[in-house]
Parts: structure tokens; C-alpha cells; sequence
């Protein structure tokens, strides 16, 4: 290790780095984009285009940028700089000012799941609260989580819960690495034994297991849906942290002798195995409960999830309280990754001090972030997004992380296949791993990987032009239509115009001063082991009936389901609702007033009579869908005996901690 190296900061320890890279894939995408997705391509559908995505271009991408940044030992505008030239450098930095705006409503998430936890304790789940909104959806006479949710946001609080989620990251920054490393020890275990002890919840309630097969039984006309391939490479990507160069910036703190295929591969299957429970615990809820993730990505984890927890039979407040300290905790890891990534892309081209590069990246951004959480009502009805703070980070999610990272990856992959050489690039990976790459490699990430991203851009792009307006302009309020044009165009003119003045400023890198040292600790574990016990021990217990007794909460597929609707015309099934794949038959109610319905698919279906609103059921498996068991069981094999493969080989050698040189 160079005396640089020591000086930039280093991990203390290679477990330190997977907790801390692990820490920052696993983020609100695992629980909340994932999921969501999953549901809108129809469950099973999405499971195994997404396993294909993870070995086809998430692995062989992760070793890509945790290769250039050991390679280079820098940030990912300085390290491309190396081997690209200032061209190269440019892409670093517009990658970092799309960071900076994705860190600024990223936090505003984390902010929101922590007032959303402060309010599980308080009125969140308290029932009789009236539903202005959606009156059909939530009775008044149960608690509800929408409402919740859009009076909190037009509320000051979240404002403070921000300032809450900036000093936290702050706080886990100051030392660099060696603070991170502190931060994840605690944070990232805890993650994995809450997640558990919602899967244990979940799965006891009856029908549980019927949802976590949904989403793992393949469905042959979705997965011949070409979106779905789409949405899967995209979510996987977005998953795994790539195309932000976070990956390279956490690398260039290992030792040269880091081994990155097993380090790859031990991050990814993390990645995605925490994501597989997360599917399981939150499918199980879905099923249990009927619901249905209607609207909006967030819907899913902030309205749905509390849905159904707060018809728990008890520990309702508890396990709100739980969920959402989760998401905070998976939020929190990957905003301080995000936050790392800008200030030590400043500190090693500036030689800023730690303690300024911090201040000069997060004043800025926290200002920005307050724009999302403005609380001026401007759509009442809630046709759209309610405030104004919401309306702006729709927009400019939809605009940055949906391009951003993919063109990035895109870039990356040309200027790593082609300038720097893939050979040099595998040569350079293979002289410290111990499971070499293949040759293989090469023309993957020359050819392979560009084409794939290639293609995912231009048929997103092309999608967003079909059209009549850009995206948002239905949802948008009248009155602020103009930002959907105006958003894509600010974002991109901003984000460019950083690259450029950061790319042509006067650098005075590898000046950079030490970092502060930080103290671990994993104490708090055990008070997690003591939450799952408790979440073990739960006894099963039966869902509130959540419907009109004219319609049944559960049916089964091919049994039929005798419905009396005196005075309907007819009954509208839908299947799979709000997806991309939906398919709705209709059924005339005879004149006796009786439909019969045989449901013929599982999933949560919904029920409208007449056209009107509707109501969800869920549909069981008729019999045990083997396919379904074998997918969960052989990915649950492979992502788990994989991370546990790739932690032994990295733990193989003597040199489980790095000390610095002093
Ligand atoms: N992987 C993160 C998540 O699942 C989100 C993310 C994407 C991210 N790119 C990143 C986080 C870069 C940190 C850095 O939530």
C-alpha cells in the first residue's frame, strides 16, 4: 500500500468493504423499487429474466468497476482519467452530478420512511382515521397509510426527519472509510435480521406462502414480454450500484491485492439474496392481505406494506416500527456511499481536506433536497402526486435514475472495453483472484455488455416518445405541466454543465490529507436476535377480513366462486392489475342476481362490479405449483451458496485486515 493510499483512507478490513459495498447495493431498491417491480411485470414473470440479468450483466459489470478502482486506486472521475484521458474524466464527473441530484431525493426517501417509523409509534396505525382520499380503497373505519402518508408530506415534519437523515450521514462520513466501515458493521447485520423477522411474520399468517410462490412461479406469456426483460436488466443494474462508479470509489480503498471476482461475487449474491427475502416478506403480505400496489413506485412499501401490517392481529405498531427502521437503515448505507462517491471524486482531484470536500458536497445538496419535500398541496384529489415536494421527485427520479445510470454503464463499458483494453482490464483483475476470469470476458465487455445497455437505453428513450405528452404529463397538475419539459432538460443541461467545469478545473491531485479513525461495534445485533426470537415465536393467526362479505378475501384457481350481486349487470375480473401484462374478462351477472367466477390464474386479482371501483382477491395455487417451489428453492441455493462460496474464498488467505501503513 502506498503511503497515498493511506492517506486517501482504507478499509480496515476486507469484511469492513463487503458490509460497506454490500451496504450500499442493498438500499430502498431492494425493498421498494424491487418489489414494485416485480408486482407490475406480474410476479412470476420477472423472477427469472432478473436471475438472468444478475450473471449476464450485473457480475461481469461489478467486477468491471471494482476493478478500475483498485486498478486505479482512485474515485471514478479520477480513476477513468487514468485510463481515458480527460474525455474519459468528463463521464466521471457527469456521473457525479447526477449523483448529487439523486442524493438529494434519495435522503428525502430515507426522510420519509423515518417519519413513517416515528408515526407507526404514534397515529399511523391508529383506526377511525377518514380517508379523503380514496374512500372505496380504505374504509374509514380502518387505520390508513395513504392518508398518512399525504397529510405527513404536506406537513413540516418530514423537513426535520430530513435534517435528521443529513446529520446521520454526516455523522457516519467524517472519518471516511474507516467511519463507514463503523456505520455498516452495526447497520447492515441488523438489516438482514429485521427482513427475517418479517419473512417469519409473514409466512405464518395463512396464504403467505401462496404469494411467495407467485412471485417465483414463471409465467410463460409475461416472461415472452419483451418489457419485462427490459424492466429486469434495469432494475438489476440500478440494484447493484453500478453505472455511478460508488463501486470504484469503495474499491479504491482495498489494497491492490484485493481479489474483486470474489469480491463481486460475494457483493452481487448478497445483493440479490437479501432481495429475494425481501420479495418473499413483502409477496407473503400481499397475499395475506389482498392488496394491491396500485399507482406510484413508492406505493408499494409506504402505503401497502403498513396496509397490511396493521391488520396484524397484534404487534401492529411493532412491526410498522420495524419495517420501517429497515428501510431506513438500508436507505442510510446506501445515501453515505452515495455521499463517499462525490467527496472522494473532490478530495483526489482538489486535495480538499476531508472535513471541506464534505461540506462543499452536502450544503449544496441538502439544499437541493429540501425542494422535495415542499409541502404546498397541488393536486388535492391526490390524480397525481399531491405536493409539490413529490411532484418534483417523480419527475426527476423518472429523468435521472432511469438514464443516468444505464448511459454511465453504457460509457463505462466502451471506455474500459476498448480504450483501456478488456485484456489489460482481465489481466490486471485475474493477477490477484483466486477463480480466474475467462477469456470470455473480453469480448463481453467489449461487445456484450455495451449492446445490452445500448439497447436498454435507446428502446427506454424511444418508449418515452410514443406518447403525447413526456412522462408525467398526465399525473402533472395543471399549472405545472411545464416542469415535465422542463425537468429532463434542466437535469441534463445541469448535469453537463458540472461535468465541464469540474472536468477543465485545475486539479492538485493525490494531496489528499488523512482520514480520522472510527470505532466499531456490532452490540447492537443483539437486540436484533432478540426481535427475531420474538418474530419466531408468533403464533399463526388469521387475516382480518378485509372485504365486504360479498366477496370473498381468498379463492382458489378452478374453484368456483359463487357471488350474489343483486342489481349488477356484470362482474369485471382482472388479472395481474396495473401491469404492463393485465387482462380483465368481464362477466354477465344473470338475472337472478348470481355470477358464477372460476378464476383461472393466481395472483391478487381484482373485482369491480359494474365498472365501478374494485375490490382485491387473491387467488391460491389450485394445487402445489412445483415449478414455483423449485425456482425458490434453486435461487434461494444458488444467491445464498454463492455469497457463502465467495465469502470463504475471500477469507481464505491470512490477511483478513488490511492494517494501514502509519
Ligand atoms: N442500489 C441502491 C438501492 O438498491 C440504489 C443505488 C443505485 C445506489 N446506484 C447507486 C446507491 C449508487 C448508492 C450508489 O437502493
Amino acid at each position: 500500500m502506498t503511503g497515498t493510499q493511506a492517506k486517501r483512507g482504507a478499509w480496515n478490513s476486507k469484511l469492513g468493504f463487503v458490509l460497506a459495498a454490500s451496504g450500499s447495493a442493498i438500499g430502498l431498491g431492494n425493498i421498494v423499487f424491487f418489489t414494485s417491480n416485480a408486482y407490475q411485470y406480474g410476479g412470476g414473470a420477472f423472477y427469472l429474466p432478473y436471475f438472468v440479468a444478475l450473471f449476464t450483466l450485473g457480475i461481469p459489470v461489478m467486477i468491471l468497476e471494482l476493478g478500475l478502482g483498485t486498478l486505479t486506486g482512485r474515485s471514478f472521475p479520477n480513476a477513468l482519467r487514468q485510463v481515458g484521458g480527460r474525455r474519459a474524466e468528463m463521464l466521471g464527473w457527469w456521473a457525479i452530478a447526477a449523483q448529487f441530484i439523486i442524493t438529494a431525493y434519495y435522503v428525502v426517501i430515507i426522510a420519509w420512511a423515518v417519519s413513517m417509523m416515528v408515526g407507526s409509534l404514534g397515529s399511523l396505525f391508529r383506526p377511525g382515521v377518514s380517508a379523503p382520499f380514496d374512500p372505496f380503497r380504505e374504509p374509514a373505519t380502518r387505520p390508513s397509510a395513504v392518508t398518512y402518508f399525504f397529510h405527513l408530506v404536506s406537513t413540516g415534519w418530514p423537513l426535520v426527519a430530513l435534517a435528521a437523515v443529513w446529520a446521520i450521514n454526516l455523522f457516519a462520513l467524517r472519518g471516511g472509510a474507516r467511519t463507514i466501515e463503523a456505520m455498516v458493521r452495526v447497520f447492515v447485520p441488523l438489516m438482514w435480521v429485521f427482513m427475517i423477522g418479517l419473512i417469519i411474520r409473514g409466512l405464518t399468517l395463512e396464504g403467505g406462502l401462496d404469494g411467495v410462490l407467485y412471485l417465483f412461479t414463471p409465467a410463460p406469456e409475461g416472461i415472452a414480454n419483451a418489457a419485462v426483460w427490459r424492466g429486469a436488466f434495469a432494475q438489476m443494474f440500478f440494484s447493484l450500484s453500478l453505472g455511478l462508479g460508488v463501486m470504484t470509489t469503495y474499491a479504491s480503498y482495498l489494497p491492490k491485492k484485493a481479489d474483486q471476482v470474489a469480491n463481486a461475487f460475494t457483493i452481487s449474491f448478497l445483493n440479490c439474496g437479501f432481495e429475494y427475502i425481501a420479495g418473499v416478506a413483502i409477496f407473503a403480505l400481499l397475499f395475506v392481505f389482498s392488496l394491491n400496489p396500485a399507482g406510484t413506485t413508492l406505493s408499494l412499501s409506504f402505503f401497502v406494506v403498513p396496509q397490511g401490517i396493521a391488520a396484524f392481529p397484534w404487534g401492529v405498531r411493532f412491526f410498522g416500527f420495524l419495517f420501517f427502521l429497515l428501510v431506513t437503515a438500508a436507505g442510510l448505507t446506501s445515501s453515505v456511499s452515495l455521499i463517499e462517491g462525490m467527496v472522494s471524486a473532490i478530495i483526489d482531484k482538489f486535495g480538499l481536506s476531508r472535513g471541506r470536500a464534505l461540506l462543499v458536497v452536502s450544503i449544496p445538496c441538502a439544499l437541493v433536497s429540501c425542494l422535495f419535500v415542499l409541502p404546498q398541496i397541488v393536486d388535492p384529489g391526490l390524480a397525481g402526486n399531491g405536493t409539490l415536494g413529490l411532484t418534483l421527485l417523480d419527475l426527476v427520479d423518472h429523468w435521472v435514475f432511469s438514464y443516468a445510470l444505464i448511459t454511465v454503464g453504457f460509457v463505462e463499458t466502451l471506455i474500459l472495453g476498448w480504450v483501456l483494453g478488456a485484456d489489460k482490464l482481465r489481466a490486471a483483475v485475474n493477477e490477484h483472484s483466486r477463480i480466474p476470469l475467462g477469456r470470455w470476458y473480453e469480448p463481453f465487455i467489449r461487445w456484450g455488455a455495451p449492446a445490452l445497455l445500448g439497447v436498454i437505453l435507446v428502446w427506454s428513450l424511444a418508449g418515452e416518445f410514443t406518447g403525447e405528452t413526456l412522462y408525467g404529463g398526465s399525473t402533472t397538475p395543471a399549472g405545472l405541466k411545464w416542469l415535465t419539459v422542463f425537468i429532463p432538460l434542466a437535469c441534463l443541461a445541469g448535469t453537463v454543465l458540472v461535468a465541464t467545469i469540474l472536468t477543465r478545473a485545475a486539479g492538485k491531485a493525490d494531496e489528499a490529507p488523512a482520514g480520522r479513525g472510527g470505532a466499531g461495534g456490532a452490540a447492537a445485533t443483539l437486540g436484533a436476535v432478540a426481535l427475531l426470537v420474538s418474530g419466531a415465536l408468533l403464533a399463526p393467526a388469521r387475516a382480518h377480513a378485509q372485504d365486504a362479505p360479498v366477496i370473498p378475501a381468498r379463492a382458489r384457481v378452478g374453484e368456483a366462486v359463487n357471488l350474489t350481486l343483486p342489481g349488477a349487470a356484470s362482474l369485471t375480473v382482472t388479472y395481474r392489475p396495473n401491469s404492463s401484462i393485465a387482462r380483465s374478462v368481464t362477466l354477465p351477472v344473470g338475472s337472478d342476481g348470481v355470477v358464477v367466477w372460476t378464476p383461472e390464474q393466481a395472483g391478487v386479482v381484482a373485482l369491480a362490479v359494474d365498472g365501478g371501483s374494485s375490490r382485491n382477491v387473491s387467488v391460491r395455487f389450485a394445487g402445489i405449483p412445483w415449478l414455483g417451489v423449485l425456482v425458490l428453492a434453486a435461487a434461494g441455493t444458488i444467491l445464498f451458496g454463492g455469497a457463502g462460496y465467495g465469502l470463504k474464498r475471500l477469507f481464505e488467505g491470512d490477511d483478513h485486515a488490511f492494517p494501514l501503513d502509519t
